[in-house]
């Protein structure tokens, strides 16, 4: 059976998400969308083909509603959908730090939410969506939410217990690598080349070392020694990375921002 999928509220994640599936072979008139400005809804209607509806006829003709506002719209969205949705509807978010339990209260009782933190990377297909399930979503739904967000990188499931740490990996995860790029150019200079170039040549090494890291099979730890020959220059840095607390660093920040998820998840902003 063919399921008519409406994205409501398409920006960045949500327009990604819909090329996504596009690509992926869903047909543009089983594609609804959403937007708060009419002139974002005529660009996607041209770009895509796809049909602009408002909230309520989302609500009322989608048999899968993704919800992809901002978190601090989403009270303001779900007043609108609440009278409009039927119970067997599934609801996906992919607003960061809400709760299924928050959409659930907000709802019919009953309706099927699943809960997913992507990261930004789905912007060119090689996101990490981590996904957890409701009180009432089934590994069905579950498969729902996978197969859109396959669409655009890598999914994992996770109980939502762990949402917080997944959002402290793989959320916030592709900051932690842009910031090491940063210092990384940062020091190239020092040692003389030009940004243009150091930069040129870090991005490639992190590029190079991620397809190796994915592709391989490898271990980190092994990898890293097939880089690292006795008394040579590899080994001159690690050292340094270590007495600098490198590791300790990225554990406590991993751990900080695990706890700044939660801190929000409970609307402690
Ligand atoms: N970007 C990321 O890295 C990232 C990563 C993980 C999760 N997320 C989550 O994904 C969600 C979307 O993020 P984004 O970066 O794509 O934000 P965004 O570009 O601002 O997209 C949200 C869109 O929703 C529209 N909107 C707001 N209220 C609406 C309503 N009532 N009806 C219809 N449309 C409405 C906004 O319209 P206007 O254009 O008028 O504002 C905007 O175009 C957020 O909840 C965020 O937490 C984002």
């Amino acid at each position: 059976m063919t399921q008519t999928v409406a994205v409501l509220g398409t920006g960045k994640i949500g327009e990604a998400l819909l090329s996504g599936m596009i690509r992926a072979g869903w047909r543009a008139p089983d594609l609804l969308v959403t937007t708060r400005r009419p002139e974002r809804a005529e660009e996607l209607r041209t770009r895509y083909g796809v049909q602009t509806v408002t909230n309520a006829e989302a609500a009322k003709n989608a048999d899968i509603l993704i919800l992809a506002v901002k978190p601090q719209d989403m009270g303001t969205l779900l007043d609108e959908l609440a009278p409009h949705i039927a119970a067997d509807r599934l609801v996906i978010s992919a607003a960061a730090g809400i709760t299924t339990g928050f959409i659930e209260d907000r709802l019919a009782e009953g309706i099927p939410v699943v809960r997913v933190m992507p990261n930004t990377p789905v912007l060119v297909d090689e996101g990490m969506s981590v996904i957890s399930a409701g009180g009432h979503a089934t590994p069905e739904h579950l498969d729902h939410a996978e197969a859109i967000f396959g669409g655009v990188g890598k999914t994992a499931r996770v109980p939502e217990s762990q949402q917080d740490a997944a959002t402290a990996l793989s959320g916030s995860g592709p900051a932690y690598f842009y910031f090491l790029v940063e210092a990384m150019t940062d020091a190239g200079i020092l040692l003389g080349l030009p940004r243009a170039q150091a930069h040129d040549l870090i991005v490639q090494a992190a590029i190079g070392a991620a397809v190796m890291l994915r592709d391989s099979g490898e271990h980190p730890v092994k990898l890293r020694e097939a880089v690292t020959s006795p008394a040579g220059t590899t080994i001159s840095a690690i050292r340094e990375l270590e007495n600098h607390g490198v590791r300790a660093a990225l554990i406590a920040a991993l751990e900080a921002a695990r706890d700044r998820s939660r801190e929000l998840a409970t609307g402690n902003g």
